[in-house]
């Protein structure tokens, strides 16, 4: 069934942005040949307040041969991101419309923020930064839970041209502090706490010993904003709120929270609510250069410490809206919904500027898909009427555990398009998402992208491309894709190699920040003249490209190149397993082996069966050179909050050394005990 070919549906494709093959190929052909003319006609949808000039549009290098790398993109021009994405859409008379309905934690928290009052907020901390100093090109730290605060004060930045830096909530204060300092944060933005499930996050707490560390090292953060999230919550009557809001039946949602105690430095903390109290609602925006920064999001680098991507303007802002319009086929009237967290690429791009640039209607979701029950996805679209679910394999993977009579529970009809991201998806789990959550009908965008490229790179588009399960399929507008070998040859036809482009499109990363050496090094010295993703992939017969994940996470077993999600995928096929994460073990003879972690499904059992049922179905799927050595039982996995499996962490468990450096980025850090203690002995 894996290698059937599933068509868009006919009603979508009829009236979809792209309705065919054909209208791609041409549209693909023209964004790669006439750059210019495709982005600037896209471009006149939104407001210049200075024009670029058509001999300025464009200009990069990629080859380090030639001398160092730079990509601009609309050069002279001047605009401003907030104005683009709340007083245009106002303008043009869509200030009624709901902008974010934002879903609590608990289901009885809930509101919604029309445009007009999303621009007005905007503006309102727009004047607030202001006065705590903040002006064009000064970075601001954010630190906050799924809160519709947190989008207000990314676009206040953006309002005053100044740069956010957004930490996802669940790192530690030591990783907050070491972001911190690498851009020197001037302002902190938080909340008091927020509950993850039944779990308290204090996240207040973890702001001061963060800020405290990096004083030790000679940085200062002047001023720290807190949102009174769990304050309201506890008292949902109170003035504390972004948004129309509705929560907290009796104020006891949660189980009864009470006033958390938050501790305080009178001189350096603020409450988010006393400031708006006496902030003017106006605020006129300030004009930035098409290439001054937007904002820096830090990713992990293979050398530990993290890498500041940095994105530009003007190029930015047409990627993020002209992906977000294709690639989910948004239209008036739809609401759309992206699980991910803002404080990753998938949503500074999906949840907040591709959106708003489409004048769309979205949910911000806070909590997690089991709480209150395992069916709080399914509920929420549901809910909401959702025509467009966006998501990633590892939440749909868990998911399926519970089989389909808790998507059965509830009418997902409305949906019309299903993304994942994050990861390669295995063909199980796309194949469960279209049946069972798509009921068939819905085409599956799995969109490969990378905090460095902005926004999606491959990707099919909904009404047009026919869909392999577990194909990316092919590339977006502006985007050159190619295979190279070890030696850097380009490969034609069917392969598999490093997957590199070839010319930048407006929404790929300009810098690391602070050391473009770093930059240079990392993504275009492997491979002169090409930007190197770190991912390997093949391509078909019938050329469609199928991702197969990091070339780190790559392993030759007897000289046979594979990767670990290609394995992955044969071991979740069998129908006892819920997720696998394989990874590779250095051989005497083999060079390298495979290590297998096995989550079984619900009630099934790890068993010897099991385990030779696997080996030979991995035998049989990829060659006996891919037998894995060793199959061991994992109830879980280890996961950044984000579902991201640390690797890192399993390749260390593979080879019994307790040495597993930081797992304080781990969802659950006492899986990492666990699985030594499960460990087959030799
Ligand atoms: C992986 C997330 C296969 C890939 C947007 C990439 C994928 C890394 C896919 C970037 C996909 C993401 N198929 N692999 N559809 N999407 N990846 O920076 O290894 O958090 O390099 O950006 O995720 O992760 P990042």
């Amino acid at each position: 069934m894996a290698d059937r070919i599933y068509n868009p549906n006919p009603e979508l494709a009829k009236n979809a942005h792209c309705k065919s093959m054909e209208q791609y190929r041409s549209m693909h052909e023209k964004s790669i040949e006439y750059p210019e003319a495709f982005w600037g006609e896209i471009a006149k949808q939104f407001y210049w307040e200075t024009p670029t000039s058509n001999d300025k549009f464009f200009s990069y290098n990629f080859d380090l041969n030639q001398g160092d790398i730079y990509i601009k993109w609309m050069e002279g021009a001047t605009t401003n991101l907030s104005f683009n994405l709340l007083d245009k859409n106002v303008k043009c008379g869509n200030g009624d419309k709901i902008a974010f309905y934002w879903e609590g934690n608990d289901p009885d928290d809930y509101s919604k923020l029309t445009y007009k009052k999303l621009l007005q907020e905007t503006c309102m901390f727009a004047n607030v930064l202001k006065s705590k100093g903040v002006q064009k090109g000064d970075r601001v730290a954010i630190y906050m839970p799924m809160i519709l605060e947190l989008p207000v004060a990314m676009l206040a930045c953006t309002r005053i041209g100044a740069v956010h830096s957004v930490v996802f909530g669940g790192y530690s204060s030591d990783s907050l502090a070491e972001r911190m300092m690498d851009c020197k944060a001037k302002v902190l933005i938080t909340a008091d706490g927020v509950y993850r499930g039944e779990k308290l996050l204090l996240l207040k707490n973890i702001c001061d010993d963060a800020l405290a560390k990096v004083k030790a090292h000679g940085h200062e953060v002047e001023s720290c904003v807190v949102v009174a999230h769990l304050r309201r919550l506890a008292n949902p009557h109170g003035k504390t709120t972004a948004g129309d809001k509705k929560n907290g039946v009796n104020g006891t949602s949660n189980g009864g929270s009470s006033e958390p105690s938050v501790s305080w430095d009178d001189d350096r903390d603020c409450w988010w609510h006393e400031e708006m109290e006496e902030a003017e609602p106006s605020c006129y925006p300030v004009w930035v250069a098409a290439e001054d920064p937007l904002f820096i999001l830090y990713t992990s680098g293979s050398t530990g410490k993290p890498k500041g991507v940095l994105h530009t303007t003007a190029g930015y802002l047409i990627y993020a809206a002209t992906t977000f319009k294709y690639v989910f086929d948004y239209k008036p009237g739809d609401t759309y919904w992206c699980t991910a967290d803002i404080g990753w690429i998938t949503g500074h791009t999906y949840v907040v500027y591709g959106p708003l640039a489409n004048c769309a209607t979205s949910v911000i979701f806070e909590g997690t898909p089991f709480y209150p029950h395992n069916d709080r996805y399914w509920s929420v679209i549901d809910k909401y009427k959702v025509n467009q679910f966006y998501t990633a394999p590892t939440a749909i993977r868990s998911l399926m555990k519970f089989g389909d009579e808790l998507v059965k529970k509830h009418d997902l009809s409305t949906l019309k398009v299903l993304g994942s991201v994050g990861e390669p998806i295995n063909s199980e789990a796309w194949l469960w998402f279209y049946n069972h959550v798509g009921h068939g009908k819905c085409s599956i965008a799995d969109t490969f992208w990378q905090t460095e490229t902005g926004g999606h790179v491959i990707t099919p588009l909904p009404g047009a491309t026919p869909m392999k399960p577990g194909s990316a399929t092919f590339p977006f507008f502006g985007v050159l894709p190619e295979l190279l070998d070890e030696d850097g040859r380009v490969i034609e036809g069917e392969g598999e190699g490093y997957l590199v482009f070839r010319k930048p499109w407006p929404g790929m990363m300009r810098s690391l920040y602070g050391n473009h050496e770093r930059f240079q090094t990392t993504y275009f010295d492997r491979f002169h003249g090409f930007y190197c993703t770190g991912d390997g992939a093949k391509r078909d017969a019938d050329g469609y490209l199928w991702v197969t994940g990091r070339i780190d996470d790559m392993l030759n077993v007897s000289g046979h190149l594979m990767s670990t999600a290609e394995v992955e995928s044969v071991l979740t096929e069998h129908q006892d397993v819920a997720e696998s994460a394989v990874v590779s073990k250095p051989h005497p003879v083999k060079g390298q082996c495979l290590y297998c972690f096995v989550t079984p499904n619900e009630g099934r059992t790890f068993s010897k069966q099991l385990q030779d049922e696997l080996k030979r179905k991995v035998r049989e799927k990829i060659g006996p050179f891919a037998q894995p050595d060793v199959i061991q039982h994992a109830p879980g996995l280890p996961k950044t909050r984000s579902g991201k499996i640390m690797r890192r962490i399993l390749r260390k468990i593979a080879i019994g050394d307790r040495n597993v450096g930081d797992v304080s980025t781990l969802a659950d850090e006492g899986i990492v005990d666990v699985l030594f203690q499960l460990r087959p002995q030799a």
